[in-house]
């Protein structure tokens, strides 16, 4: 089918890419002339394993294209997605001014039936106003359907989660558009579920509210372990063994972080306020997070004491692993609360150092993951990158003044790390 994806970020990119791989003929806009001549050029603007040779392969293929030009991606499409970021609102709100711009757009550039397919996460009922809003800007007045095709990509496995979805989501407010999705997501071979347009933007939220909420749950168990002498590990594993609560998403961390969770949270808890319901639930959610970290920081503050002046390496910046995203990253913000108490960073991570230069001042950027340790008076681990755990030990043992480990993704094994001579502290073990 020919599809137009507006919006080149992570989600733009990656299901572009991916349509353009199951065959479909695909236009990626974006407004930013700079990062367009990137791509044009080969290049790509993130870190997200297997997308670079997506892009490639399909560009190379005369599959995939990109431009800056909506009215190019509308003229040459059936069906354009809108894949734009909906940043948070000061009170927590969504910023929905990309979307409505994109929505004037799309209708300007209208001349014959289009299917217009939300893939940004919007507050329900958004749908609504595009449809409102293009038919107000459409001169040509021709007929159009708007859908909500949510997504549930995760960054460091979008390519994956994309080409093996779980499921997919179409919400419409008429069946006309249905056969085209459906064309569209066949090569995916993945169950999809057909609903009204309000109740698909609600599964959007409500599913990473209750991701979040899972990982909230583990972490206040976490606390529990840690006053009782009990491991949230071997907690999760047992509770995860019950197919109604499922292992993932039960791993205890310093918290969540990254662009999707906490804005979704403000957000979900915003949109249920205006319909008159308080969402105390996920409030307490936000809270747990919040609090997880202040208790990491409190235990390094605990063991070490005073850290004004003290050396601290720091493994990981980016918000989880596989990625070079750093917004709202856990990591970033231990690595503040750290500097503020006049600690001295040396920080590595795989992929995220160059992009954290721009939200990190004053920290030492060390290139070689077992050299960070080198002249520390602790060292943290702050991202669940698999290379964390394949860390030279011992090298890092002899480096440190004492050899302090503090561990925000229970990467190691509390027994091995004594028996290294360790003092090791974790997350609810
Ligand atoms: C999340 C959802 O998982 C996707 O399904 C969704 O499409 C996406 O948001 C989005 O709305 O675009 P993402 O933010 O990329 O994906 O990352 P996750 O893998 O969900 O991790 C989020 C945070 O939770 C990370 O900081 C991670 O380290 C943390 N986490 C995750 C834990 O602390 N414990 C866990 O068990 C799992």
């Amino acid at each position: 089918m020919r599809l137009t994806i507006i919006g080149t970020g992570y989600v733009g990119l990656v299901t572009g890419a991916c349509f353009a791989e199951v065959g479909h003929r695909v236009i990626c806009v974006d407004n930013d002339a700079a990062k367009v001549r990137v791509l044009q050029q080969g290049g790509i603007p993130i870190y997200e394993p297997g997308l670079a040779e997506l892009v490639q392969q399909n560009v190379a293929a005369d599959r995939l294209r990109f431009t800056t030009s909506t009215a190019e991606g509308v003229e040459n499409s059936d069906v354009v997605f809108i894949a734009v970021p909906t940043p948070p609102l000061p009170d927590g709100s969504v910023d929905l001014s990309f979307i409505e711009k994109v929505a004037r757009e799309i209708a300007a550039a209208m001349t014959s039936y289009k299917i217009v397919v939300d893939k940004s996460t919007v507050p329900v009922q958004t749908g609504d106003k595009v449809a409102e809003t293009i038919k107000r800007y459409c001169k040509a007045r021709v007929d159009f359907d708007v859908v909500s095709n949510p997504e549930f990509l995760r960054e460091g496995f979008a390519v994956e989660d994309l080409l093996k979805p779980d499921r997919i989501v179409i919400g419409v407010r008429s069946q006309r558009p249905v056969p085209a999705m459906k064309e569209i997501y066949a090569p995916f071979n993945a169950p999809i579920i057909v609903t009204d347009i309000n109740s698909a933007e609600l599964i959007k939220h409500a599913s990473n509210s209750f991701l979040a909420l899972k990982i909230s749950y583990i972490n206040a168990i976490s606390v529990l372990c840690e006053a009782t002498g009990a491991n949230v590990q071997e907690v999760a594993n047992g509770m995860g063994m019950d197919e109604r609560i499922g292992r993932r998403f039960l791993n205890a961390s310093l918290g969540f972080g990254g662009s999707c969770f906490p804005k979704d949270l403000s957000a979900f808890i915003k949109i249920a306020e205006q319909v008159g319901y308080n969402f105390g639930l996920l409030k307490e959610v936000q809270t747990i997070n919040a609090e997880q970290m202040n208790r990491f920081v409190k235990k390094i503050i605990d063991t070490l004491w005073v850290l004004k002046d003290k050396r601290i390496g720091v493994l990981g910046l980016a918000f989880k692993q596989n990625t070079d995203d750093v917004r709202t990253s856990p990591a970033v913000e231990l690595c503040r609360r750290l500097q503020k108490e006049g600690a001295l960073l040396r920080v590595h991570d795989p992929k995220a150092m160059e992009k954290a230069r721009d939200v990190l001042a004053n920290v030492e950027f060390v290139p070689d993951m077992n050299a960070v340790a080198d002249g520390c008076d602790a060292l943290v681990v702050a991202t669940e990158w698999e290379e964390f755990k394949k860390l030279d030990l011992e090298r890092a043992r002899k480096a440190l003044s004492h050899p302090i480990l503090f561990d925000g993704r229970n990467l190691f094994d509390p027994a091995e790390m004594e028996r290294l001579g360790f003092i090791y502290k974790s997350i609810g073990r």
